[in-house]
């Protein structure tokens, strides 16, 4: 028969198309072309039973040599597409290890954080515990305890901002010293760090900021005492010569009270800018706890003393790292923060 005379022919072509297939794909369509349902090997296969019964041993033995060869081809043609593949992809995706690696941005403590650990960490370092109080405050732990008369102006609603009546953001972190003297007894000794809020805002004033309380309660407490400890903690906190200035103020919850000025930590006193030419610079209030606030919190006034101070957050940082602009803390910059890790 004509179909497989013409065998030898078509198995050259198949080669040929074999080893010229570039893809797995055109692989497989060449496949399907001699033994898919309509392919010529099938075909082949299919008539053999038509052919005079002396023929079909020999041309079944050819058809059947012709059918290995093929799939021999068919599959080391596969192989080597296969590996092709696998080379090109492994050239693809190669990784050049000797590029220096890509780190990975690491977060740190903001730099208002970081003043506070430092602040407390230099008070536990001479005794003092650490305490907090709740930033919703009432006007009793705010004011009334801390013997802010009915009328005080920094009640207004100005400074303050109030849910009502009764319930506000605390102004200052002083409640915590009516709080703390409430719930323990003397001898006290902590620093209480937190966040204020005050309704002003302008480019000094934040509406909410950060302030340090220090309060210490015991037998022979004096103004000395309090003194000593603010010397040791500018000396600590700016690691610098610095002096002291004390003047005399008035806080209501303190008798005596005083305002501290720093010699100015850019001029050491000669005058700059930012002590405006003055030389030193306010940074705490602080005194003598007033006697008032004792009978608040059951302690026996005649036989303890005790001092108070606040210094603010903010402050402290901006003279320490010598920024300018207070509302860079609040932007929250990645590049003004990657600066302080
Ligand atoms: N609470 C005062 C303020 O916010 C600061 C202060 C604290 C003063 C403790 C004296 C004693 O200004």
């Amino acid at each position: 028969m004509e179909a497989y005379s013409q065998l030898d022919t078509f198995l050259t072509q198949a080669e040929t198309d074999i080893q010229s297939a570039n893809s797995i794909e055109e692989l497989e369509s060449l496949r399907l072309a001699y033994f898919g349902k309509k392919g010529h090997i099938t075909a082949l296969t299919k008539l053999i039973g038509k052919l005079p019964a002396q023929d079909r041993p020999a041309t079944g033995k050819k058809l059947s040599n012709a059918r290995s060869q093929l799939q021999t081809s068919l599959e080391t043609k596969s192989e080597k597409l296969r590996e092709k593949t696998r080379l090109e992809r492994l050239a693809s995706e190669k990784v050049d290890v000797t590029l220096p690696g890509r780190r990975a941005a690491s977060g740190g403590p903001h730099p208002l954080s970081r003043t506070m650990f430092r602040m407390q960490e230099i008070f536990s370092r001479v005794g003092f515990d650490i305490a907090v109080g709740p930033e919703i405050e009432d006007d009793y732990h705010n004011f009334e305890a801390l013997n802010f008369p009915p009328e005080h102006p920094a009640r207004a609603m100005q400074d303050t901002f109030y849910f009502h009546d009764n319930l506000l953001l605390r102004t200052h972190t002083s409640p915590v010293q009516i709080r703390y003297m409430a719930n323990n007894k003397p001898p006290i000794r902590i620093v209480a760090p937190g966040r204020v809020y005050r309704c002003d805002s302008d480019i000094t004033h934040t509406p909410m900021f950060h302030q340090l309380e220090g309060l210490v309660v015991d037998e022979s407490t004096t103004f000395a005492d309090l003194k000593g400890v603010l010397e040791y903690f500018v000396q600590e906190f700016f690691e610098q010569d610095l002096k002291l200035r004390f003047r005399p103020s008035y806080f209501p919850f303190t008798e005596p009270s005083a305002e501290v000025d720093i010699s100015c930590v850019f001029c050491k006193g000669d005058g700059c800018n930012v002590c405006k030419r003055s030389g030193w610079l306010e940074v705490l209030g602080c005194g003598m706890v007033h006697p008032a606030l004792y009978s608040n919190v059951d302690i026996d006034a005649e036989r303890f003393a005790g001092y108070a101070f606040g210094m603010g957050v903010e402050r402290f940082t901006m003279l320490r790292y010598g920024v300018d602009d207070l509302r860079i803390f609040f932007k929250n910059d990645l590049e003004m923060l990657s600066q302080f890790q």
